[in-house]
This record gives C-alpha cells, sequence and structure tokens, in this order.
C-alpha cells in the first residue's frame, strides 16, 4: 500500500513538471529562434510523462513498449519522409489519431460497471468528440492533400451532413439514456449505432467546408483534439493528461479565431452557413487575355523600380525559392529599390507557414507587412511580385459577391502599378475560383517554376 502512495506521488511530482515543460515548450515554439528547443523540451516532457504512468500499469508492460515501439517506428518514417509541403496535412492526420485514442479510450470505460452520471456523461461526450475529430481530420488530410475534392452542394456531401445534424439528437440521447430508458423503449444496440452515427457525422462536418476557410477548420479540429483528450483525462484521473489536453484544446481555440478573424468571417458562418448550398460559383473560367513576360523584361522593369512588394504564397513552398526569393529581394536593395514582403495570415497551408519559410531563408522580420499595412499604400508600389499566392491576392473576394471567397481580407496587389504573376499555368489555387487579378491591365504573367524564375531574374542582376 505504501509502495502504490509512492509511486502516486512520484507521478504527480513528475506529471507537475511535464507540465511546466509543456507549456515552456509551447512559448518557445512562438520565437524562430527558441523553436527547435521547445520542441524537444515538449517532447522530453511526454517522453517523462508516459515513461512515469508505466509504473502503475495494471497491463503487461511488454506490450505497452511493443506499441511505444511500433507506433514509434512507423510516426519516425512519416516524419523523416514528409516534404516540408506536406506538413499540414500530416498535422491533419496526428489531430485525428489523438482524437481515435480519445475514442477508444472512452469506448473502452462505457462498460465499467462502477461509472457515475459524471463519468456516464463524460464518455459520451470524449466519444463524440474524439470521434467527430477522427473522421473530420482525415476529411482535412483528403482536402489539404488535394485528393478530395468532393465539397458543399453535392449530393454525397449533404448525405453525411444530414448525418452531423442526427449525431447531435443522438449525443442528447446516450447522456439521457440510462434515466429515460424505463420511460421510453430502448433502441437496441443504441451504443454501437452511437459510435457509427458519431464516425459518419466527422465526415458531414468537414466535407463541406472548404476553400479560404480550411485553416479554421484544421485548428479547430486541433482545439477539438486537445478538448477530447482533456476529458479522457478526466475519465482516467490522470492529472498531466488534463494539462496537456487543455493546452492543446485552448491554444486551438486561440487560433480558430485569429484564423476565422483574418478570413474576417465568424466561426459559425464558416461551419453552418451554406450547407446545402449549390456547387462552387466562379470555378476557373478564363476572363480575357492575360499578358506572359520573360524573366529578362521582368528584369528590365525591377531594374527600373523604386518600390517592390513581394507576396509569397503555397507556390513558394512547393517551388522551395525562399532563399532565391531574399536574394533577389538584396540585390533590389543594393540597387536602390525599397522591398517589403506581404503575408497573408492564411498564405501558404499552415498558420505562419511564409514567416516559417522565408525566416529560415533569413529575411529580416522588419521587412515582413500584413495587408493592413500595405493596401492603404499600394497605389505607390511600383511593382507587386506574386510569388505562387493565388486566393490571397484574388480581387473577386472583395468585388465578387457570390465567390466562394467573397468576404476573405486579400493583399490587395492589384492597385499596384505593375503586377508580376509567377506561377506554371492557368490553374486554380485551394478554393478552386479563377483569379481576375491575371486579366488585369497592369497584370504580367511569369509562367514556369518560381524558383527558376528568380533564378533568371537573379542572374540578369548579377551579370
Ligand atoms: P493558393 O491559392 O493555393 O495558390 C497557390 C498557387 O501556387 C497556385 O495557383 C499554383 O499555380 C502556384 N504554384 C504551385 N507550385 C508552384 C511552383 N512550383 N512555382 C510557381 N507557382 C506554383 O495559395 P495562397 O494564395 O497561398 O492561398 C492559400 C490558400 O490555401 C487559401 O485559400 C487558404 O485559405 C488555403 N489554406 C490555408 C491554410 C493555412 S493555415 N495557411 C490551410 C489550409 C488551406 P500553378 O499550379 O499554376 O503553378
Amino acid at each position: 500500500m505504501e509502495n502504490i502512495t509512492n509511486i502516486q506521488v512520484i507521478q504527480n511530482i513528475v506529471y507537475i513538471v511535464s507540465s511546466v515543460m509543456f507549456i515552456l515548450g509551447i512559448k518557445m515554439l512562438g520565437k524562430e529562434a527558441t523553436a527547435v528547443k521547445g520542441n524537444y523540451l515538449s517532447a522530453l516532457a511526454m517522453f517523462s510523462a508516459v515513461g512515469v504512468t508505466c509504473l502503475s500499469l495494471e497491463i503487461d508492460l511488454k506490450i505497452i513498449l511493443a506499441g511505444i515501439l511500433f507506433g514509434g517506428l512507423i510516426g519516425s518514417i512519416i516524419a523523416l519522409k514528409v516534404k516540408m509541403t506536406a506538413i499540414p496535412e500530416m498535422v491533419a492526420l496526428f489531430n485525428g489519431f489523438g482524437g481515435l485514442a480519445t475514442f477508444l479510450i472512452a469506448w473502452s470505460s462505457f462498460n465499467e460497471p462502477s461509472n457515475s452520471v459524471f463519468q456516464h456523461v463524460l464518455i459520451m461526450l470524449t466519444i463524440y468528440i474524439g470521434g467527430i475529430t477522427f473522421s473530420g481530420s482525415l476529411i482535412a488530410y483528403g482536402k489539404l492533400s488535394e485528393k478530395l475534392k468532393l465539397g458543399k452542394g453535392s449530393i454525397i456531401t449533404n448525405i453525411f451532413i444530414s448525418f452531423f445534424y442526427l449525431s447531435m439528437p443522438a449525443l442528447i440521447y446516450v447522456i439521457a439514456e440510462p434515466s429515460i430508458s424505463q420511460f421510453v423503449p430502448q433502441v437496441p444496440s443504441y451504443f454501437l449505432i452511437f459510435l457509427g452515427i458519431t464516425l459518419i457525422a466527422g465526415i458531414g462536418f468537414v466535407m463541406p467546408i472548404g476553400g479560404g476557410d480550411m485553416p479554421v477548420v484544421i485548428s479547430l479540429l486541433n482545439s477539438l483534439s486537445g478538448i477530447a483528450a482533456a476529458f479522457a483525462g478526466l475519465l482516467l484521473l490522470n492529472n498531466v493528461l488534463i494539462v496537456a489536453g487543455s493546452l492543446v484544446g485552448a491554444s486551438g481555440l486561440i487560433l480558430t479565431i485569429i484564423m476565422a478573424k483574418a478570413m474576417n468571417r465568424t466561426i459559425t458562418n464558416i461551419l453552418f452557413v451554406g450547407y446545402a448550398s449549390s456547387a462552387q460559383s466562379g470555378a476557373a473560367e478564363e476572363q480575357g487575355e492575360v499578358k506572359p513576360i520573360t524573366a529578362d523584361d521582368a528584369y528590365l522593369i525591377l531594374e527600373n523600380a523604386s518600390s517592390v512588394l513581394v507576396v509569397p504564397g503555397y507556390g513558394m513552398a512547393v517551388a522551395q525559392a525562399q532563399h532565391v526569393v531574399r536574394e533577389m529581394g538584396e540585390l533590389l536593395e543594393e540597387n536602390g529599390t525599397e522591398v517589403k514582403y506581404g503575408i497573408h495570415p492564411v498564405a501558404g497551408r499552415m498558420p505562419g507557414h511564409m514567416n516559417v519559410l522565408l525566416a529560415e531563408a533569413n529575411v529580416s522580420y522588419d521587412l515582413l507587412a500584413e495587408p493592413d499595412d500595405v493596401n492603404p499604400s499600394m497605389d505607390t508600389i511600383d511593382v507587386a511580385i506574386v510569388i505562387g499566392a493565388n486566393d490571397v491576392v484574388n480581387p473577386s473576394a472583395t468585388e465578387e459577391e457570390g465567390s466562394p471567397i467573397y468576404g476573405m481580407p486579400i493583399i490587395e496587389v492589384h492597385n499596384a502599378k505593375t503586377v508580376f504573376v509567377l506561377k506554371r499555368s492557368m490553374s486554380s489555387g485551394f478554393a478552386g475560383v479563377q483569379n481576375p487579378l491575371f486579366f488585369k491591365e497592369n497584370t504580367r504573367m511569369l509562367f514556369g517554376d518560381a524558383k527558376e524564375s528568380i533564378g533568371q531574374i537573379v542572374a540578369e542582376f548579377k551579370d
């Protein structure tokens, strides 16, 4: 007995230390210089928490070790092989597996004979949130990797959506079931039906959301996985799981609000508006002639420009053009041009994507500006260079009411004196809508891989 108490004391001390390390780790992730150390610190905290939990296991330690080795091996292989551009979809999968773990924990607690009313409610809520997070994250993975094209408006999507709506009364039923079963007939296997509805509901929750709204959904799923973990911690009476889950839940929620603000939308608007509306409008039909330009001609214009705004987007990440972009910026500055970088909060595929890439290439933070900083003086910019960005510079977000991205603030490069758009083809961006910017009088299209195109401009400067 004394032994067990001692172990519990040790566990709780390690849990407190781990929780502090998690908090410090998250804080360190906020700055480029300390981010890597913050990551290691958080990993060490998780390792200590899991290790000390193993001191009081009720099952064979070998099974746990086998699970850790097998899971660790798969995770390491995926993390080593993943391309930088595929990190967002990997994060979506991680959220999903967090949800699945809590779903299974709660499921396994269902048949405990001594469950109190509080534990019963907690089990059902954990199953619900964990299940929706799991299947919703799989759909988010499909959308981010562009393997899943189904959006709102299709019959299949509407069927899944009806399961999402059905899941809410189903949740109320399973929560109330022990007390109402004496008054209303019990649905046979109601619990298994609830498990199924929850998983299908997650698909219906994420499937209709797309285009520019995906960043909000990703951070919401991240937050939900944390909330489900905190609930699972309450079920297992595990303090560190409660703390870690609450940290993820709260930080994910803050990020969700920031992302929704960046899109100029409310969260309810993103999640519930237009569920049954028709398929996306504004899809990629061409809207006139475009004016292509060569790298040589682009160089001649840039050489005479006194102000340049660089607007990077997802294509810069695909091309891994950040280093050559920094080199071009430095050459322009040496030539007497004022250079700034316009960073849209949802450019790329994860929060802060462009900031991370430009920081990796040693572009000074002082040169980065937000849309609100650059838009008012856009008409004074000689050349705006759009590098693999599309949705975040699409004027239909401000001009075309029916557009799926209508209302999203953009970087208004179309108001600059001249715009260069660097991309490989006329294909649309993530939201799947055509961009009228390409057809504007002051726009020149520099077709090709962004790294190669900028490399040519840099070579011209050096000559
Ligand atoms: P997008 O609208 O996705 O456009 C990227 C453009 O890059 C494409 O039009 C593509 O055209 C071009 N491109 C791809 N590879 C290239 C290469 N090697 N060289 C040159 N160009 C290349 O990007 P964005 O403007 O950054 O907007 C981000 C979108 O993703 C928004 O809709 C946003 O809501 C969504 N989203 C963001 C996040 C977060 S948190 N940031 C998460 C999920 C979704 P070509 O194929 O013709 O080259």
